[in-house]
């Protein structure tokens, strides 16, 4: 079995409170920062202290509570920025400045030496305060390939731990990412950490961010349940699960608290999780039509990739219109009810009545035939 570890760098907190619409208070920050030092992500992105004095004394009271996860803060290239993340007595930061033609002209106005130099700076500034220091790239992915490498090697030589590259508006696909880590690392010599950032504007951020560790990337940022700018992160629960389950490498994941903390960020961001949504949906686990819960119930594994229990997720056989005798069966037995043929038919029968008049059919409507039928 593979022992390669990947390190995962959840910024709920930080970008994915980016999300348009969403707000947190201090008090939300920090209960979803100790649920995520709880589910064992290796570092919790806690946010972005410059931008007020709220966000400032959340980072600091999480920097303060959570023990067993770094806690690394955001800061554009200004010694101010880092002076904040000082000051929030955070010990890692996470320094970035686009390297993109397109926002180097657009929105830094500044020209590649000028953006070379203010990245030597600010990781020179952060080392000499002790601070670990990863560095992203923005917009990495639409950047002069050479220019980046560049980039990179330069920030390496000034101390970076980490370099991160950021597919800023989600246009990496798996194959186009996988080359882009090999030739960061075959461009940027010395002793460094490799990390991607994933958005996911065309629905690819977790297969880029699971292709770039396959590459040779040792650790992804995402958010959990995918919350983020526009469409969105990687979500963090799906890389971990498809980074353990399909890789086979390792990740600190706790998988059972996988849904109480997906539960927690769609309760404190307003944000529903899709039912079909992977790994977390309420529909994830769950089976309807007749073929397939037969299967499921000879050998879950004929119809699920996994078993639920590894993401702490559950089973559900969901009865409706496609549903056939065994899922009536699965339900009598479990009620300690051993059935007639004739009984299960009866009660098949109305479940389809039900289904063919577009209605969706409750735990309670079971309960409901099941009682009028058996009298
Ligand atoms: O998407 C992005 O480019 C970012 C950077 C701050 C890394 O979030
Ligand atoms: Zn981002």
């Amino acid at each position: 079995m593979e022992t390669r570890h990947v390190r995962l760098l959840d910024t709920t907190l930080r970008d994915g409170e980016q999300t348009p619409g969403v707000a947190l208070k201090p008090s939300d920050k920090l209960n979803i920062a100790l649920k995520l030092e709880e589910l064992g992500v290796d570092s919790i992105e806690a946010g972005f202290p410059i931008v007020s004095d709220g966000e400032f004394k959340a980072v600091k009271s999480i920097a303060r509570e959570i023990n067993n996860s770094e806690i690394i803060a955001l800061s554009r290239t200004r010694r101010d920025d880092i002076d904040r993340v000082i000051d929030a007595d955070v010990k890692a930061v996470h320094i970035f400045i686009a390297t993109s033609d397109i926002h180097m002209r657009y929105k830094l106005r500044m020209s590649r030496e000028e953006v070379i130099k203010a990245a030597v700076d600010a990781v020179s500034y952060a080392k000499s305060h002790g601070l670990t220091v990863e560095f992203s790239a923005e917009d990495a992915t639409r950047s002069d390939l050479n220019f980046l490498a560049r980039v990179f090697q330069e920030v390496v030589n000034a101390g970076a731990d980490r370099l991160d590259v950021a597919d800023t508006v989600g246009i990496m696909w798996p194959g186009k990412i996988a080359s882009l880590v090999r030739f960061i690392r075959e461009s940027v010599k010395g002793n460094y950490l490799l990390s991607v950032h994933c958005h996911d504007d065309f629905g690819m951020a977790v297969a880029n961010s699971v292709a770039a560790i396959e590459a040779g990337a040792d650790q992804a940022h995402g958010t959990i349940n995918g919350v983020g700018e526009r469409a969105g992160n990687a979500a963090l629960e799906e890389i971990a699960a498809a980074v353990r389950f399909l890789l086979n490498y390792n990740v600190r994941i706790r998988f059972e608290k996988i849904k109480e903390t997906s539960d927690l960020v769609s309760r404190l961001f307003r944000i529903p999780v899709p039912p079909n949504k992977a790994i977390v949906g309420a529909n994830a686990f769950s089976h309807e039509s007749g073929i397939h819960v037969h299967g499921v119930l000879s050998n879950p594994l004929t119809y699920e990739p996994i078993s639920p229990e590894n993401v702490g997720m559950s089973r559900r056989i969901v009865v409706g219109k496609h549903s056939g005798k065994h899922s009536v069966i699965y339900i009598l037995r479990s009620m300690g009810i051993e059935p007639s043929d004739e009984i299960v038919n009866r009660i098949l029968r109305r479940i389809k009545e039900m289904g063919d008049k577009g209605l969706r059919v409750s735990e309670e409507d079971i309960r409901r035939i099941i009682m009028e039928t058996l009298g």
